[in-house]
């Protein structure tokens, strides 16, 4: 196997840290691409990308805080352009199933000339111990509106495993993968999950999006963050596509997907879900 140079843009998050450790043990050359790196790669500072992108062959794409958000389009054509003078040879874009948004910003890397591989992925399970939906879990209650949403949660351990081929693999260039768990569960069947695995009592609240709004802003959370997430929670989980289950996992990885039971499993075991860690 030949040893790659390969950046990993936001290497230190839910999917990029995983692919990295799975690139380096594989033996290959990682950069991170995040404002904390060095170089410093910044979503918002273009001016400065080619000192990220220069002696790379390959990069990861994660777009900060989602492809869905004003500017993601242009700050991918801009980073397809930037690609493209490093003479970069794949590009592997993580996008969202069911974000229509996020598929404008698809077309510019497919359309790149570049060899790519989409990978679209559903709700991370990821999101109830590395994202904004901890704190309620370990407060015990989970307030949130689309109660009704049938989400076909995936594992971010899956998606770095997909990613991780797809950038060492050339069977995967002009590929669009849609990863998906197994099944789909709603919020409710989630907390379930949750509550069993780890022995509490997790309630779930049905609300609307107003009253979610409304809590948010109460919070005082910053407005193009409750913008992102009211898109999130219209235009993706109403959207009928997010809850199609998808092979691709099975189909690339040659096993089943994890189940969101063993996820909750795995969770309850590293301790970031005792409410002790509140205090
Ligand atoms: N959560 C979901 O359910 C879901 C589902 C489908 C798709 N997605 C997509 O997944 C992507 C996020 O991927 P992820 O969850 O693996 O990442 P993440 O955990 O959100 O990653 C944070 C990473 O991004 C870096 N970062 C933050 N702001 C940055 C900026 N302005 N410029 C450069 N780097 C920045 C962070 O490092 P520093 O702080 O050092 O900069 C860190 O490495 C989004 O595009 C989202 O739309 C998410």
């Amino acid at each position: 196997m030949k040893t790659e140079n390969i950046l990993v843009i936001g290497g230190t998050g839910k999917t990029g840290r995983r692919i990295v450790a799975q690139l380096k043990a594989l033996g290959h050359n990682v950069r991170i691409g995040s404002r904390s790196a060095t170089p410093a790669f910044d979503w918002h500072q273009p001016e400065d990308w080619s000192k990220t992108v220069e002696g790379m062959d390959k990069i990861y794409i994660t777009y900060q805080p989602d492809l869905a958000v004003p500017g993601a389009l242009e700050a991918i054509e801009e980073l397809v352009k930037a690609a493209k003078r490093a003479n970069i040879k794949k590009l592997v874009l993580l996008s969202g199933k069911g974000e229509r948004e996020a598929q404008l910003c698809e077309q510019v890397v497919i359309h790149s000339g570049i060899d790519y591989t989409i990978v679209r992925a559903s709700w991370f399970n990821q999101n109830f111990s590395e994202n904004f939906l901890l704190e309620p879990i370990l407060e015990g209650v989970v307030a949130l509106p689309q109660a009704e949403a049938q989400i076909p949660w995936v594992d971010t351990n899956d998606i770095a495993e997909v990613a991780t081929k797809a950038l060492t693999e050339e069977t995967h260039n002009g590929q669009i993968y849609e990863l998906t768990g197994p099944r789909t569960l709603t919020f409710e069947d989630a907390v379930a999950e949750m509550a069993k695995a780890s022995n509490r009592d997790i309630t779930f609240i049905p609300i609307s999006i107003q009253e979610y709004g409304e809590g948010m802003r109460k919070a005082g959370l910053p407005e193009d963050f409750i913008w992102l997430i009211e898109y999130l929670f219209t235009e993706v989980l109403g959207n009928p596509e997010l809850a199609e289950v998808s092979h691709d996992i099975e189909k690339v990885l040659g096993r089943k997907p994890i189940d969101f039971s063993d996820y909750a499993k795995a969770t309850v075991a590293t301790g970031v879900w005792d409410p002790k860690s509140l205090a």
